[in-house]
């Protein structure tokens, strides 16, 4: 039976837990790749602090032993910051290996990079980790919502301080009992500034925007706050009003551009989010399709995490052992059908087959759904015509008629 073989940067909270998942999950992974997953050497920054469980696993704080290491196919990263994060994984695709990252501050950065390296030297990258722990989000945005139109996305994304905020109201605990309980159960970054003031929230909600609307707002845009200064008197305060404090991420297209903001809010019964408590994470998303869908799961932990990283290296494997279907390795997301009018000479305009018309605004202005790509060939190519994206909603007051039928040409008057 063929091999996967596997070398795993960081053998803290996550790395143990891929660890441990790997090792003892192999019937499974038989089962569904027909391999066994190796694990050949371990990176640490401290040899003295670690101990592996197995002696024929290589324990090294050099990467050069992992990158010439004599059988390597994929490197998973589970170590923490923008640096040496990149690099190595850098030098990995290089060599050819699949990658797979829980590092979301380094994804938030260097993600399109590593993605087109990718592409480049045909590799794949999976990053479910890198947002909302063991919440298939990733492949549920990117793989099972290509049709949908994504209106906006919110989410409570950073599993530290959801817990803090939880165990603050229904414990009475004060902010650094709550955060060390959160340290404890190994929730918290190795810096947990991080969690409590947004910066963990607002790498994800970037990697987000990148999966959703294919580009991240501008940084210095965006709105972030923690729960560092939420007091204990003010959740007691307002839990008597039936509101609880949630840490929040919001991401939204608007006319202006990607409107994001990071920040804690109160939450009244009736919304979904009141009910997400301790390390849970939530992810809810409004498709113009599907409508609303939420995610809800652990958004931190060993294992919830390590969940998501075997789950990112199976789908790897199968989408290599079909490569018709191919891996989408080049972007985050795939790019947007949006909505535009088709302003002046539409009367018996030849509409091509990757342009949907939506209906016709009158006589001289059709409305329809395509990629940026498909729009701007048709204005390069048909002269006479102005083409205006449509942001918001359009509806048809009755003279006007929507939903044409199947005829790709406009003919009528
Ligand atoms: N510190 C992070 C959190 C870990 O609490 O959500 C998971 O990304």
């Amino acid at each position: 039976m063929s091999t996967i073989h596997i070398a795993l940067l960081g053998y803290g909270t996550v790395g143990k837990g891929v660890y441990q998942t790997i090792k003892t999950h192999q019937k499974r992974f038989k089962a569904i790749l027909g391999k066994e997953v190796k694990i050949e050497a371990v990176l640490v920054k401290n040899l003295e602090k670690h101990q592996l469980p197995d002696p024929d696993v290589i324990l090294t704080n050099k990467f050069e032993d992992i990158i010439s290491l004599p059988k390597l196919d994929v490197v998973i990263d589970a170590i923490v910051g923008k640096q040496p994060g990149f690099s190595y994984l850098s030098q990995a695709i290089k060599r050819g290996c699949h990658i797979i990252t829980a590092n979301k501050q380094m994804f938030a950065h260097y993600g399109r990079e590593l993605l087109s390296l990718a592409e480049k030297h045909g590799v794949s990258v999976g990053f479910e980790a890198t947002v909302a722990g063991g919440i298939p989000v990733i492949q549920t945005l990117r793989k099972l919502l290509s049709v949908n139109h994504i209106k906006k996305v919110h989410g409570i994304l950073n599993g530290t301080s959801n817990f803090i905020l939880t165990k603050m109201r229904e414990e009475g605990c004060s902010f650094s009992d709550a955060l060390s309980l959160a340290q404890e159960k190994g929730y918290a970054e190795a810096d947990p500034t991080n969690d409590v003031e947004g910066f963990d929230a607002f790498y994800k909600a970037m990697i987000l925007s990148e999966v959703v609307y294919g580009k991240q707002p501008d940084w210095e845009k965006v709105r972030k706050q923690g729960i560092s200064s939420i007091t204990l008197e003010q959740i007691e305060l307002f839990s008597k009003f039936g509101l609880r404090f949630k840490h929040v991420a919001s991401l939204e297209k608007t006319t202006k551009g990607i409107h994001c903001s990071v920040k804690p809010v109160l939450v009244s019964s009736s919304h979904p989010l009141f009910h997400v408590e301790d390390v849970q994470n939530a992810v809810s998303i409004d498709a113009d399709i599907v409508g609303n869908i939420s995610l809800q799961g652990p958004g931190a932990g060993m294992f919830p995490t390590a969940s998501a990283i075997v789950e990112d290296l199976i789908q790897l494997e199968t989408e290599r052992a079909r490569p018709d279907e191919g891996a989408d390795h080049a972007s985050f997301a795939h790019e947007p059908l949006l909505t535009w009018v088709l302003y002046g000479e539409v009367k018996n305009l030849e509409i091509p087959e990757s342009i949907e018309i939506i209906g016709k605004i009158n006589a001289k202005a059709l409305l329809v759904l395509a990629k940026e790509e498909s729009i701007e060939n048709l204005s390069n190519k048909i002269k006479g015509i102005t083409v205006y994206q449509l942001l918001g909603d359009f509806t048809f007051s009755g003279t006007e008629e929507s939903r044409f039928p199947s005829a790709h040409s406009i003919t009528g008057s």
